[in-house]
């Protein structure tokens, strides 16, 4: 009785199983090897051709670059059947005739599941759309083939980051978006308050939500060195913030940045190790994994940049301290519009100019004025020129990508200059890190956008990211 119910219910789920298309992605379909099988798509039409005894389309799905061929007799061609009109079709596969596609949907049933007119619609069939123009339309631009190329790219690049610091052992922590720390002293912080009481900051009555000003993070970095504390390597990657009135091709207000955190490390070299390695490790990966979003935008957005990439992969990042960089930077023909005496920060244009007189390779900048760094940059006690134990890792065509250091481990020489900028209790935990088992550590920051712009060579940083934010701009 048992044996003859078994028997009936695996025929009845192989009737239903034949009769009923099986769903893929579009990606899953065009590399499919089952020819003959019923299947179910969903999408967008990318492109809708007519003929007389025939109906052609080509749609996307977004799980891939490609798109999947879709014939059809006449008979199933219907007005709403447009460029960006989202379809659902089920058919059979079959081998293609055609050498373009190795294989194409013979569609039994096409129903259009959202319309969309293309006289409104904002990306017309056949136009080839640039990037400054799609940007007008955050709401809709993924719906280009070049920007879902950099999205795929950029989710594929999380992953190799994640891979990478896993393959090395480092834990990943998730580190705060509140806090009530200005890391980098720079003073871009967004000050978070519950909506309706920003007008009772810092008055008597203390209406602060918590009990400190709190804003949103401009880096994980001192909750890393405290996890630094009591594991072997230690990173995050997320959302970072800062009020940056800057309206350049490489600030955002909202960016997303990696941070590692390293102890037992008493070497920049150390620190430029991990960095290089991220950088070689999460490119290779994309070019292996992702070589037609790749290729795509390097084509439509970046013609020749490939070489770049392959010459950055094949040869070793260049080392220079800045002192040899302001010295390379004052015996320069070239006039720049900012300073370059010994002291000066490094502008972008500064920073563009030493890359490509070093080769155009990506250049490690080491040894910055004591002076420009944050409290907790080492320092090198050097004379007479004051230099603290920090690197910067510029890139061909974006400037700073990375800003790291090793970490003032010293608890006299932390409380002194704690002290003397008058946050000596304010950063009272942060000394206790330094009485309790303490270590030489050092770690740093890469800007994630910066790094995809550097792969992809992508001018603007506002295209490497799903939704922008920087001043004056409207949000979604
Ligand atoms: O050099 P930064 O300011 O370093 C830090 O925040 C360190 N506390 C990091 C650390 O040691 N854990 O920032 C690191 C990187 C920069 O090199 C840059 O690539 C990126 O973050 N970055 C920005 N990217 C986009 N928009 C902005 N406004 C950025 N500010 C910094
Ligand atoms: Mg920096």
């Amino acid at each position: 009785m048992l044996r003859a119910n078994v028997l009936w219910l695996t025929e009845a789920c192989r009737h239903y199983c034949q009769k009923t298309p099986r769903k893929l992605r579009i990606c899953e379909a065009i590399s499919s090897l089952e020819v003959g099988t019923k299947i179910k798509v969903q999408g967008w039409v990318r492109s809708v051709r007519p003929q007389k005894e025939n109906l052609f389309l080509h749609v996307n799905d977004g799980s891939s670059l490609q798109s999947l061929q879709v014939v059809a007799s006449s008979e199933l061609n219907h007005r709403l059947l447009t460029f960006g009109s989202a379809v659902e079709i089920s058919g059979s596969l079959l081998k293609s005739p055609s050498r373009k596609q190795e294989v194409e949907l013979h569609a039994d049933q096409i129903d259009v599941v959202g319309e969309c007119n293309p006289v409104d619609f904002p990306f017309k069939i056949k136009e080839k759309h640039g990037l400054e123009y799609i940007r007008q339309f955050p709401h809709l631009r993924c719906r280009t083939n070049a920007f879902s190329s950099l999205l795929r790219i950029r989710s594929e690049a999380t992953t190799a980051i994640h891979e990478y610091f896993k393959e090395k052992g480092f834990i990943q922590i998730h580190t705060p978006v509140l806090t009530s720390n200005d890391c980098e002293g720079a003073g871009e912080l967004f000050q978070v308050e519950p909506a309706g009481q920003q007008k009772n900051r810092d008055e008597e009555g203390h209406q602060h939500f918590f009990s400190v000003p709190t804003y949103l993070t401009v880096s994980g970095q001192l909750h890393l060195e405290v996890m630094a504390g009591a594991f072997p390597g230690v990173y995050t990657f997320g959302p970072t913030f800062r009020a940056e009135h800057s309206q350049s091709r490489r600030h955002l207000a909202e960016f997303y940045m990696v941070e590692a955190e390293v102890p037992f490390t008493q070497s920049l070299e150390d620190l430029m190790k991990v960095m290089e390695d991220l950088f070689r490790s999460t490119t290779e990966h994309l070019l292996a994994q992702c070589p037609e979003d790749v290729a795509l935008c390097h084509k439509q957005v970046s013609p020749g940049h490939r070489d770049n990439v392959d010459l950055m992969m094949k040869k070793s990042f260049n080392v220079i301290t800045y002192t040899e960089a302001i010295n390379i930077l004052n015996s320069s023909s070239k006039t720049f519009a900012f300073k370059t005496d010994w002291g000066c920060d490094l502008q972008t244009e500064h920073e563009k100019y030493l890359v490509k007189h070093c080769g155009d390779l990506p250049l490690f900048v080491t040894d910055y004025p004591y002076a420009l760094k944050p409290f907790y940059a080492r320092d090198n006690l050097d004379q007479p020129l004051h230099t603290a134990a920090a690197v910067d890792l510029l890139v061909p065509g974006v400037g700073e990508m990375c800003g790291g250091s090793l970490r003032e481990e010293r608890l006299d020489l932390l409380k002194a200059r704690l002290r003397q900028a008058g946050l000596d209790e304010t950063y009272g935990w942060y000394l206790d890190l330094r009485r309790f088992g303490s270590v030489p550590h050092g770690g740093f920051g890469m800007g994630f956008e910066r790094y995809l712009q550097c792969v992809l060579g992508v001018d603007n940083i506002k295209d490497v990211i799903p939704f922008p934010r920087y001043s004056r701009s409207c949000l979604l």
